[in-house]
């Protein structure tokens, strides 16, 4: 006889522990387990409040399944538009940086959309660069630890077409309202990004202008509110700055080349 369809249990189950996309997320769980005892595993699992991406293991990222793990920051799809700008803004990038990679899943779908480019990332978590190194192994990615540019070879100075650069910006005092999902299970370093949430971006800007090549860009994507500051900060560390603004994702890029000119007003 063949067994009852689960369906309809993991959909209740998931939608009474308050998980909007109960559809949606019961055929992953359904889809990722090969016995019923797997099943009623990761049904606990998600249930009990882990982020779906760690109990499947991977994240959605343009198109490509990211591995995500552990204390490693879940890559976000409004990120793709980040990814999106940079394509845009430099289709023919040779050299490419994913600074604060945490899982490597810009770098990676940068290198994927790319093709052969010689893709450099980096992390200050040992977690996060374990992560990245899987998904950046079939693009030839190498992945380096360590705080910013420091992590960086030298040979990379001057060379950089697209430094991307997800960096913290959650303002510290706003960390405790962030959802369960992000405040319990991704590490404080990978959310907290000081006072104002713009400490870690001021770093990266200030260094950027030694490690882009002629006409590379960064790209750092900030809240709304944070965008007049991050365009100063880019003015002042010597970058001509604009911001790229998506509706659909309720994402803000501020992307930067080297050479000054006054910060322009945000563009829609
Ligand atoms: C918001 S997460 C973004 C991760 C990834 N880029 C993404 O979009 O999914 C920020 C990452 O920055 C890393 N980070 C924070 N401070 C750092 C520093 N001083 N140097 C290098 N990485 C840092 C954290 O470990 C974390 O992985």
């Amino acid at each position: 006889m063949p067994l009852p369809d689960p369906r309809p249990v993991v959909v209740a189950a998931l939608r009474a522990a308050g998980c909007v996309f109960a559809e949606d997320e019961a055929e992953l769980l359904l889809a990722a387990a090969r016995t019923p005892g797997e099943l009623a595993d990761l049904l606990d699992r998600r249930t009990r409040g882990l982020p779906l991406e760690l109990v499947l293991g991977w994240a959605g990222f343009r198109g490509l399944r990211v591995t995500v793990e552990p204390g490693v920051f879940v890559p976000r799809r409004r990120t793709e538009f980040l990814v999106g700008q940079a394509l845009a803004q430099v289709p023919g990038a040779s050299v490419v940086v994913d600074l604060c990679c945490g899982s490597g899943a810009v770098g990676a779908a940068l290198a994927d959309a790319l093709g052969p480019v010689e893709l450099h990332a980096a992390d200050i978590d040992p977690a996060a660069v374990r992560c990245a190194r899987r998904n950046v192994a079939r693009y030839g990615g190498q992945v380096h630890r360590g705080d910013l540019f420091e992590a960086l070879p030298d040979g990379l100075r001057g060379r950089v077409d697209v430094l991307a650069a997800n960096v913290p910006y959650v303002p510290t005092g706003e960390v405790g309202r962030l959802p369960a999902e992000a405040r319990d299970h991704e590490p404080l370093i990978a959310l907290d990004g000081g006072a104002d949430g713009l400490d870690v971006l001021r770093r990266v800007a200030a260094g950027a202008a030694h490690w882009l090549a002629p006409g590379g860009r960064l790209l750092v994507e900030t809240s709304e509110r944070q965008v007049p500051t991050a365009l100063a900060i880019f003015g002042d560390s010597g970058l001509s700055a604009r911001v790229a603004v998506s509706e659909e994702w309720s994402a803000h890029v501020v992307i930067g080349t080297p050479g000054f000119s006054p910060p322009a007003a945000p563009a829609r």
